[in-house]
């Protein structure tokens, strides 16, 4: 029985304890993914909707016949028919009683000192209804995308629980959500109210503004003459005339402010792009700027107890040709250092995405960039499988996805950050096939019948899951700093384990074995075989999509891996989670 049948009460007997949720969302973001892969990790059943059209969002209702909607991510207000009919719960990331669509670059803007997330019930007046949880955290020095990816998440998955906790009592009759005092409903940021006064304002006060509207829809501004988005400041140790390009820094421009400078490494140029790319590539031009050294390093190294620590942090986890290159080379070197376990990091906010689909996009022949792209790729990969003289460690402290995912898997242990996820496959990019060995390292790890149904899946992959699979070997840590530390700490101890030769010996062996049985050359050539037929063959089906990702056009409908309700086979029987 579901919603408009029967007793609330007998709703909830119903669901057996399992709640069916729509997921309605403006698109299937990191956050919607966490919360739907914690929401199916719990046993709920879950279908997703994008919010296209009213009539679509009723339509998806009549279908899926939800107990509530779940909205993580709305640009606007849910149908009066709908919220009339059934809970539709609004994740808002802001405390109780704030309102309005910029919450996080207000706080940011504001320097607000703690913030929160709010899951409130839609009404007819936004932001307005009555609350069924909400949970704070305290703000960090950081990007509105960085604090959405880890704070606000994490206080969305621990509000959503809350209200889910809520549920059979509001079933019941038994509780009802609480109405709060509400603040005046603040719109959205101007481009004037966070304008850089490159004249009178401070490092700080530049990278506040900078970081309220990272990454999207970054700080309006002017470079050279011409009307830009600023993203991806950085404080940058030089100084100069208030306001002057001082140079430019391996692809990124630096700026002086009023008591020092800033390091801006992508842009948007208005009239050129409608997406993001390095600053000296945006704007050819700033090649006329002096060169200056790059301080700030996306590469970097440290060592400790016989363990190097190799952190790559490339923005929004996208690695080109040259990145990859670089890191290849960086590897190189570390290699020659006398470690006994080499942890990979990636980055706080993404460990990889593969490859740079927006460099490939801005290219002269996108088809040769991706090529060129997926070598280096391998590279990389080929380098980290061939090493066979150390222990080799993934360890992820952010999400990953296609290629960047099965980066990780070149490395003989994959450790992540408990709640990070996973896209451990390509197809969602245009029936992409795929390299970075994954026909090699992906049966290794699942068996065949399981790598196949993981690359066909399409789904996001949670931490849970995934170790349940085989995909990684542990998850811990909540947050950057306690996995960071913990890792530390877990590659010290293997690298001194009493059975760290046995385990060398026993890598080497396999590695043997498995190359005498297929060499890796072989892998390679038949997953650049499909590559090449992607790139330049018959079907564009990768050329549309990745034009439509970079390009961020909007979505025509759900897909139907998402939208179960879709499906004429959705209606299967539930299975018992605790069984
Ligand atoms: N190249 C360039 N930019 C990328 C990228 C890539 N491979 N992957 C992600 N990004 C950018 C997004 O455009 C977005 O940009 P924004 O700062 O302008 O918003 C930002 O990174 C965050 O990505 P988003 O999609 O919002 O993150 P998510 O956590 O919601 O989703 C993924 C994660 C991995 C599912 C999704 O980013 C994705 O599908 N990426 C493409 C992966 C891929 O196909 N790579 C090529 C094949 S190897």
């Amino acid at each position: 029985m579901r919603a408009g049948e029967g007793s609330l009460e007998s709703r909830w007997r119903d669901v057996h304890g399992n709640v069916r949720i729509l997921l309605l969302t403006h698109g299937f973001n990191s956050l919607t993914q966490r919360l739907y892969v914690e929401l199916a990790e719990a046993g709920h059943e879950l279908s997703v909707e994008y919010d296209i059209d009213a009539a679509v969002t009723r339509e998806a209702v009549a279908l899926y016949r939800p107990d509530l909607v779940l909205a993580p991510y709305l640009r606007r207000a849910i149908p009066a028919d709908v919220w009339s009919t059934l809970p539709c719960l609004i994740v808002h990331p802001g405390p109780p009683g704030d309102r309005g669509p910029a919450a996080l670059d207000r706080a940011i803007l504001a320097g607000e000192p703690a913030w929160g997330v709010t899951l409130l019930q839609a009404e007819a007046e936004l932001d307005a209804g009555p609350v069924w949880a909400a949970a704070t955290f305290p703000m960090r020095a950081a990007t509105k995308s960085s604090l959405y990816r880890h704070e606000v998440t994490e206080a969305a998955v621990r509000a959503v629980f809350a209200a889910l906790a809520r549920y059979p009592d509001w079933c019941a009759g038994r509780w009802r959500p609480e109405r709060v005092p509400l603040q005046p409903l603040r719109p959205a940021v101007r481009p004037e109210e966070r304008a850089i006064d490159w004249a009178r304002d401070d490092t700080a006060t530049v990278l506040r503004k900078a970081a309220s509207a990272d990454g999207s829809p970054g700080v309006v501004d002017s470079m050279l003459g011409r009307a830009c988005r600023l993203f991806d400041l950085r404080p940058y140790p030089a100084g100069g005339p208030p306001g002057a390009l001082l140079g430019r820094a391996g692809e990124a421009l630096v700026r002086a402010t009023v008591d020092g400078a800033v390091r801006i490494g992508h842009l948007r140029v208005e009239e050129a792009q409608s997406f993001k790319l390095p600053a000296t590539l945006a704007l050819p031009e700033a090649i006329e700027l002096p060169e200056l050294p790059d301080a700030v390093a996306d590469i970097r190294y440290e060592e400790a107890a016989g363990v190097g620590h190799l952190y790559f942090e490339f923005y929004n986890g996208a690695m080109g040709t040259a990145a990859c290159a670089r890191l290849t080379a960086a590897y190189r070197q570390v290699l020659a250092r006398p470690t006994r376990v080499i942890v990979l990091h990636g980055g706080p906010d993404f460990f990889s995405n593969g490859l740079d689909l927006n460099r490939i996009e801005a290219a002269a022949s996108p088809a040769d960039e991706s090529w060129r792209n997926i070598e280096a790729m391998d590279d990389l990969c080929e380098a980290i499988l061939r090493t066979d003289d150390r222990l080799t460690v993934a360890a992820l402290a952010g999400n990953a996805g296609a290629g960047g995912a099965f980066l990780a898997l070149a490395a003989d242990l994959i450790w992540a950050r408990s709640g990070v996820v996973l896209n451990p496959h390509y197809l969602n990019m245009g029936n992409l096939y795929g390299s970075e060995f994954w026909t090699y390292t992906l049966p290794r790890r699942l068996g065949e019948t399981a790598a196949r149904a993981l690359m066909r899946s399409r789904l996001p992959l949670g931490t849970a899951a995934a170790l349940r699979l085989g995909f990684i070997d542990a998850h811990f840590g909540n947050d950057v700093g306690s996995f960071r530390a913990e890792t530390h700490r877990r590659a010290t101890e293997l690298a001194h384990a009493a059975d760290y030769p046995a385990r060398l010996a026993e890598k080497r062996a396999r590695r043997a074995a498995d190359e005498a049985a297929k060499p890796l050359a072989a892998y390679r050539a038949g997953e650049l075989t499909e590559m090449r037929r992607n790139f330049y063959g018959f079907d564009v089906s990768y050329h549309v999509a990745r034009q439509r990702f970079v390009h961020k056009t909007p979505h025509a409908w759900t897909p139907r891996h998402l939208a179960r309700h879709r499906e004429t086979d959705w209606l299967v029987p539930k299975v018992d989670s605790s069984s």
